[in-house]
């Protein structure tokens, strides 16, 4: 690719109405738009004000109108099932027609809600494009959050179907999904009207009369449904996360600028182009599952895999490389875990001997910061380039990347190279004033945000604005702190909030200790996230107990890990928690928890001028050392 980086990423910022209307014609319109960036109602913006498109249709039915029906558009490999599945364009396309007509039986049209609460079966992806096909809203609950967690999510997006399976497969463990679904609708105030569920072999759901639905029966009684052209503002989906309270945030994707920005990164970014195997080992409960396993390889004619699997463990360190040789995968997109797990299991790389995948081009890996080792040892193994990029649910796609469809930069670990054209990024002091090259700050976005990020949250615009765009007026607050270095080379340096993320899942310290906060002998607690080998970061909890409580420290430590497994899900990977007899504070209250972290990571820390008591320093890292952390 010979487009030269400067150029395209300043006209993007000097022009980015004409930049996105170029973009914009690799997309069917039923009807064009009236204006490509409607600033009036700034911060919110949205894109392509007035035009009409279905995504469905330039997922699937477009390439089949092509002529690329008999392509295959999406390869299901499930070692733990033991079954791998292609459809074609084709074939897909049928069967969300289908879908969607079964939906709309149930009463589902334009606007209204569905949850999918999937594991890695085809039937997710066909739920979540039927959706789009009739212009539905779909909202995928990740599969391993506990029925809490899919019930404060069912009572925000008040869906009127739920989309879901017996069972999904952790390694060798059925995990039944139907009663978590069942205990979900009882805890929510917002009950759906129906619910279709996969009878799946490795589990038989129980069904509740005249509420849940047998997928195979739906199925086989629908008529398949045509696309329902929609508003380019109109939403798409959907997805929760993370925020610093314990109330996910709702981020809103619409269908104009997101197939927009999605098509143009698969050429720019990732370059793909049609008929390309391309695989994202995500899931389709997490963003990247949404863009990369979804979205972005069906608008632009590739094959995509859907892999329901881990990097080890089913069977072995050699998973990853097996899926490569056998689907001739061009691009892999995974998180930095992924390959610090195959790492461990592997270190000199003996499984990778045992396969041809010669055709493989490139690694991109995001989701958390990609240390600079497992970018080395992953670039020393693959001899391809392995390219970090960063972004987040927020933005839906790369805001940071070595752009493989534009001349690349040389790469250096630590970094995921510059800004994506249409983002704006700078990093900015307390004061809101950019801070030089080398100095850390805040990393923002000045707004507008190019199309595909999210204009808002789920019926909440006020919470957007607060959590988004009113910290520093005129830009958007990424939650990330980081530096340019002098060659314009962006870092990533962590959260300066309370989200952490852990195995590239990002995950709120706060909701972890609402839960704990209800044990009836825990007075206040804090949760940090503390550096862990494998997982990036892992939680740990610190409680301090009620006066007058007089039980077994480690009983305690012992239901409160259970309480976020329960509460939160396994998901959290909350193992680790002690009681603390105080907590560290400032004079005015607030808890210490980056002095807190550093203890437990076992780095240097200055004790805060404005510490309350600093002997209660001495006390925590004692405690944290008999829980394994804190070693000098
Ligand atoms: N349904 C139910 N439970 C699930 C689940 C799901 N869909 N996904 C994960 N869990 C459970 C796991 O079984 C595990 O439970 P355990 O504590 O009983 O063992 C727990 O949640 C934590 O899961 P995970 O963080 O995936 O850890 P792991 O030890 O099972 O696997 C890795 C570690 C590194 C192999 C795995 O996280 C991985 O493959 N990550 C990279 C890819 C990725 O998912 N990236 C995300 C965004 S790009
Ligand atoms: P999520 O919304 O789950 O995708 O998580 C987004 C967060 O993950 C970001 O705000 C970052 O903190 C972190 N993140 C994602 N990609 C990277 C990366 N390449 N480098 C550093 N941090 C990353």
């Amino acid at each position: 690719m010979s487009a030269n980086y400067a150029e395209v990423f300043s006209r993007s910022l000097e022009d980015p109405e004409g930049f996105w209307a170029e973009a914009a014609e690799a997309i069917h319109w039923d009807k064009k738009w009236d204006a490509v960036l409607d600033d009036s109602a700034a911060p919110i913006y949205r894109w392509f004000r007035g035009g009409r498109l279905n995504t469905c249709y330039n997922a699937l039915d477009r390439h089949v109108d092509a002529g690329r029906g008999e392509q295959a558009a999406l390869i299901y490999d499930s070692p733990v099932t033991g079954t791998t599945r292609t459809y074609t364009y084709a074939e897909l396309t049928d069967e969300v027609a289908r879908c969607a007509g079964a939906l709309q039986t149930l009463g589902v049209g334009k606007g209204d809600t569905v949850v999918i609460y999937m594991p890695m079966v085809p039937e997710g992806v066909v739920a979540m494009l039927a959706c789009a096909r009739i212009g539905a809203v779909h909202s995928v609950v990740f599969g391993g959050f506990a029925p809490q967690e899919l019930a404060v999510r069912i009572d925000d997006a008040k869906p009127k179907v739920i989309v879901s399976a017996s069972c999904g497969i952790e390694v060798a463990r059925v995990i039944e999904y139907k009663p978590l679904l069942d205990k979900a609708i009882e805890l929510a105030e917002s009950k759906p009207e129906s619910c279709v569920i996969l009878q799946r072999p490795m589990a038989t759901a129980s069904m509740i009369d005249g509420r849940d639905h047998d997928w195979a029966d739906v199925m086989s009684q629908a008529a398949p449904a045509g696309c329902v052209s929609v508003e380019a503002t109109d939403p798409l989906y959907i997805l929760y996360t993370s925020g610093t309270t314990g109330k996910p945030k709702g981020v809103v994707r619409d269908n104009g600028g997101h197939a927009v920005a999605l098509r143009w990164s698969m050429e720019y970014v990732y370059d793909v182009q049609p008929g390309d195997v391309y695989w994202a080992a995500s899931d389709v409960g997490w963003v990247v599952g949404h863009s990369y396993i979804v979205y972005a390889p069906l608008f632009a004619g590739c094959t995509t895999i859907l892999y329901e699997g881990k990097p080890v463990g089913t069977p072995d360190p050699g998973a990853f490389w097996r899926v490569i040789q056998d689907h001739k995968v061009k691009v892999l997109f995974t998180a930095p875990t992924a390959f610090r797990a195959i790492k461990k299991e592997d270190p000199s790389g003996e499984f990778l001997k045992k396969y041809d995948i010669s055709h493989f081009t490139y690694l991109f890996l995001a989701g958390e910061r990609l240390d600079p080792d497992t970018y080395h040892w992953a670039s020393d193994l693959l001899g391809v380039p392995v390219i970090d990029h960063w972004w987040q649910t927020e933005t839906g796609w790369p805001i940071a990347a070595n752009c493989m469809g534009i001349k690349p930069f040389p790469i250096k670990a630590g970094s995921p190279t510059k800004p994506v054209p249409g983002y704006d990024v700078q990093v900015l002091d307390a004061e809101a004033r950019s801070v030089p090259a080398g100095i850390e700050g805040i990393v923002t976005m000045k707004l507008p945000m190019p199309p595909g990020c999210l204009p808002t949250l789920w019926e909440d615009d006020e919470r957007f604005i607060e959590s988004y765009v009113s910290a520093y007026p005129g830009y958007y607050f990424t939650g990330d702190g980081g530096y340019f270095d002098e060659d314009g080379y962006l870092y990533i340096m962590g959260r300066v909030d309370d989200v952490i993320n852990v195995a590239g899942h990002r995950l709120s310290t706060g909701r972890m200790e609402e839960v704990i906060a209800t044990h009836p002998d825990v007075a206040e607690c804090a949760v940090l996230g503390v550096g862990d080998e494998l997982k990036g970061q892992v939680p740990l909890g610190l409680c301090v107990l009620k006066a007058g409580v007089d039980r077994d420290d480690t009983e305690i430590a012992k239901e409160v890990v259970q309480m976020v497994r329960d509460q939160v899900g396994a998901v959290a990977s909350f193992k680790v928690a002690t009681v603390v007899l105080r907590l560290p504070k400032t004079r005015s209250g607030k808890i210490l928890r980056g002095t807190m972290r550093k203890i437990a990571d076992g780095e240097k820390f200055t004790v805060p001028s404005t510490i309350d008591d600093p002997v209660i320093l001495d006390e925590v890292a004692e405690r944290l050392r008999r829980v394994g952390y804190a070693k000098e």
